[in-house]
């Protein structure tokens, strides 16, 4: 019988793998590797996966709920939950039919839980606890900024400890990563997140109305009319800058460039609503100062766990990911505190720093290798809004009061 393309290559995989086999009844009882399929649905993406235990994507599917929010304003939960409710069935049997298999050839199920908005994290959670007892199959609760953090291992080897920032529109912290289920925060948001941010200037701007910005996301149509913009024109103050410590706070930032766009607006003598002449200058700006802050943040958390040797000494790595991560300025300016410091600096591609069900799924697959955080199919599990990554060291960052070197923060555009 002729074999198909996929399933070739999944054997041929399979008998490379340094991983533990075991039979695969489905392909005549040779050997396989272990799957999972990784479930999430934390904000507004619905997405799954199936992952082999090498970290191959064998098939996934996403749904983005991103254009009906944008049209929206913002996200409305209730809507979101019902997105959710509407594309999940159809979004899990995509991944399985893309990746070739069947229920009973999963190991495991691994889904988001814990943080999210609550609304949206329950249809993740009781769709995969249904099926988990339907199959018969171990359940893996999966903490979101821990799977945005490991997501690179999947695609390169990148061993513990590492430092890692993830920036997205609900999170903004710094971490190092020393394990699977170890995590020490170095700092997190005192308000909001910087893609929030990004998205509610985007907002007040009007960008959707710009010809270019339509389908954009706040943070993209940012950093795509900041490349034409002047970031000097409108110098905003960088935030916190007496505090020594590795937290981070948007909110003042956003009301610098608020009072701005009211100035102008009042100069152009035009409505909120209309596109002014200088949005541009005003997201160069913007953006840059969120890049600065960002940037000088990290450069205390390497300072930080230098000193206190929490990362190793021979290539020591920062691992920039979440959504605000695919804007190419902002890494860039992580790249002059990397050079500085002598780190290596990893992103993963754009597709991997963003909401989908491989980053769940490969989080399940790290569980499921050390054995951690496995449950029976019958175990209730809840499903939290709030949930802290790690040890918290932010109060021993600020005891340490690091004061940076000064690294001029000319980002090239
Ligand atoms: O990680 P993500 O998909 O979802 C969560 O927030 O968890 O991140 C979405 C956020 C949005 O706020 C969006 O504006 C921002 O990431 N974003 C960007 C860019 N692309 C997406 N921010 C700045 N520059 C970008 N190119
Ligand atoms: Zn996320």
């Amino acid at each position: 019988m002729a074999m198909f393309p996929t399933k070739v290559k999944i054997l041929h995989r399979l008998l490379q793998s340094r991983h533990p086999f075991w039979s695969c009844p489905s392909l005549g009882g040779a050997p396989c590797s272990r799957l999972v399929l990784g479930i999430e649905t934390s904000c507004d993406d619905t997405g799954a996966a199936v992952l082999d235990e090498t970290g191959e994507i064998l098939g996934e599917s996403l749904h983005s709920q991103k254009e009906v929010h944008l049209r929206s304003g913002g996200i409305i939960p209730t809507v979101a939950r019902q997105l959710h409710r509407e594309n999940i069935e159809r979004v899990v049997q995509e991944a399985l039919e893309r990746s070739d298999t069947d229920p009973s050839r999963l190991s495991a199920v691994a889904t988001t839980v814990k943080p999210g908005l609550g609304l949206s994290l329950g249809v993740g959670l009781e769709f995969s606890q249904r099926f988990v007892r339907q199959h018969n199959l171990p359940f893996i609760p999966i903490h979101h900024m821990e799977a945005h953090a490991l997501t690179v291992r999947m695609l390169q080897p990148v061993a513990f400890p590492f430092l890692v920032l993830l920036v997205s529109g609900g999170h903004s912290l710094l971490a190092v990563a020393r394990g699977v289920d170890d995590f020490l925060l170095l700092g997190h948001t005192l308000d909001e997140a910087p893609g929030d941010t990004l998205d509610k200037v985007a907002r007040r701007l009007s960008l959707i109305k710009h010809p270019q910005c339509s389908t954009l996301s706040g943070g993209q149509a940012i950093e795509l009319l900041a490349k034409d913009g002047d970031r000097m024109r409108f110098p905003f103050r960088t935030p916190m800058g007496q505090t020594y410590d590795c937290c981070f706070s948007f909110a003042g930032l956003r009301n610098q460039v608020n009072m701005l766009i009211m100035k102008k607006e009042a100069e152009e003598g035009i409505e909120q609503g209309t596109l002014l002449s200088c949005v541009n200058d005003i997201a160069a700006a913007a953006q840059h100062t969120v890049a600065s802050h960002l940037a000088k943040r990290t450069h205390r958390a390497i300072l930080f766990s230098k000193a206190i040797g929490l990362l190793p000494s021979s290539s020591p790595t920062l691992v920039l990911s979440g959504g605000v991560a695919s804007n190419q300025y902002i890494r860039k300016a992580l790249t002059l505190i990397t050079d500085a410091t002598g780190l290596r600096l990893l992103c993963p591609p754009a597709k991997f720093c963003t909401d989908n069900g491989v980053m769940i799924a490969w989080n399940g697959v790290e569980r499921l290798r050390e054995g951690k955080g496995i449950l029976p199919p019958d175990v209730d599990v809840s499903y939290e809004p709030k949930a802290q990554l790690g040890v918290d060291m932010t109060a021993e960052v600020k005891a340490a009061a690091i004061r940076l070197p000064s690294v001029r923060m000319k980002i090239p555009n």
